[in-house]
């Protein structure tokens, strides 16, 4: 058995921030780390080399990769995993793992009692863990390896600082040849963590911007039109029709509106990866009969037939049954919105490829080529859609998450002036995406 767990010797008062930010030089990073750390010179190459990565990576999943790749090689781990807090909650969860059962330990949810990281967080230093199944204080660090199936040996955890302020928690699982982490294996994260924090930071506030001046954007128009409307309204002169008229459109743009912010928010909870699935076993024909009753209404309103083409069954399948209607509602309303008078709509299903795969074939105006490629992106609407008919953009993109977070796909096929046919597949499997865990069911 090896000796006690135990602290590093002197673990690190976290360094400014501003001492290794990505915006000082190559030579300067050199300095400031040959003089922090007495690095061998392929590990300090390769920190060098990953820190320029890392500096220069906004998109979120892909960071998280190279972090993961990182640490492993770093501190030459078999595995490694990102906790990150949780700023409305203030808890930990897993926000990546390498070579762990993935997909099962995304968002699970750690408590800071009596688990490794949490210990971390609390005391804003490094830790390591020789043998965790000897570290009886660690009872949460227990329970997960049961729940995943995977056995941690050694641990070396350290916190993700910024500015003083902890954000999460790197661990490097499994040191190779179950040799004992070292003082270097120590510093050399660290140094990892200082960036690795930032570069997440910066990834965050990257996508947030970006999806927060494009809201901006698609509000004003609608705003403007608002304002300009209910000054003419004011005017006394005006003929009694427009008055009428200018109502109805500030009627229409207003609920356009609050449509609007209702959809924005649904997807950037969505884009922001908390919201979680509940997986539970669904009747997915069940689902589909019952949403097309909710829209039968309206599309024969418009002289609108929808056809069903369902099997007698479909084997059993796992999903979030509240969010598959969602997507199921977007795709057949547009079906109908986007469809000419007394047109047709197919709805179908069938268990194909170890899927369920479900289509709505609509007989309306058809998309053109070259909008395709754009559909799914958020606020896209083909360009002549505007005076046609009211909408967001954002259903698509909405029903396009869910899919993905079901491990599925969505797709599309149309023809101009013939029509388009809308399909998703979701897999049966609750392998494909398994239901989260929830710890503390199992404590
Ligand atoms: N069934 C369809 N037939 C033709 N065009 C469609 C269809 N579904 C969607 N579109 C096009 O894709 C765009 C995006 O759809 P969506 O995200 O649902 O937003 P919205 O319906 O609010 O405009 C629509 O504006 C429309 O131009
Ligand atoms: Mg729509």
């Amino acid at each position: 058995m090896r000796g006690k767990n135990q602290e590093p010797g002197t673990p690190q008062v976290a360094p400014a921030d501003e001492e290794r930010t990505p915006e000082l030089t190559p030579e300067a990073q050199i300095g400031a780390l040959k003089e922090a750390h007495s690095l061998e010179r392929a590990r300090f190459a390769s920190l060098l080399k990953i820190s320029a990565t890392l500096s220069s990576t906004l998109n979120q999943p892909r960071l998280l990769e190279v972090i993961l790749d990182a640490t492993n090689q770093l501190s030459r781990t078999g595995a490694s995993s990102i906790l990150l807090i949780d700023p409305q909650t203030n808890n930990l969860y897993f926000e990546a793992t390498s070579n762990i059962a993935y997909g099962q330990i995304e968002r699970l949810e750690v408590p800071l009692e009596g688990s490794i990281a949490g210990w971390v967080v609390q005391h804003r230093k490094p830790r390591i863990i020789e043998q965790v199944k000897d570290a009886s204080e660690f009872t949460v660090s227990a329970k997960i390896d049961s729940l995943l199936t995977f056995s941690t040996d050694s641990v070396l955890a350290v916190p993700l600082m910024i500015k003083g302020r902890v954000i999460g928690v790197l661990e490097a699982l499994n040191k190779q040849d179950r040799q004992p982490f070292t003082a270097e294996d120590v510093e050399a994260l660290e140094a990892m963590a200082t960036q690795a924090a930032v570069a997440i930071e910066n990834a965050r506030l990257f996508q947030q911007s970006d999806f927060i001046s494009e809201m901006v954007h698609e509000l004003r128009t609608p705003l403007m039109a608002l304002v300009a409307l209910s000054e003419l309204l004011t005017r006394p002169d005006l003929p009694a029709d427009q008055r009428d008229e200018f109502a109805q459109t500030i009627q229409r743009e207003a609920k356009r509106l609050s449509e609007m912010t209702s959809s924005f928010l649904e997807l950037s909870r969505l884009e922001s990866g908390r919201v979680k699935l509940k997986y539970e076993q669904i009747d997915l024909l069940g689902i589909i009969r019952q949403t097309i009753t909710v829209q039968r209404q309206q599309a024969t309103e418009r002289g609108i037939n929808i056809e069903v083409d369902l099997p007698a069954e479909l084997p059993p399948m796992m999903g979030d049954a509240d969010r598959i209607k969602q997507v199921l509602l977007n795709l057949i309303s547009n079906a109908i919105k986007y469809n000419r008078p007394n047109g047709t709509i197919s709805v179908s299903a069938e268990y194909k490829d170890e899927t369920a795969q479900v289509c709505v074939q609509d007989s309306g105006r058809g998309i053109p080529s070259d909008a395709v490629k754009n559909l799914f992106k958020r606020f896209y609407r083909v360009p002549d859609t505007e005076g046609y008919t009211a909408g967001t953009g954002l259903g698509l993109s909405i029903a396009q998450r869910i899919v993905q977070q079901h491990g599925g796909r969505i797709w599309v096929e149309s023809e101009l002036e013939k029509g388009s046919c809308f399909c998703f597949a979701l897999p049966l499997e609750a392998a494909g995406r398994p239901e989260p865990l929830r710890l503390d069911e199992h404590l």
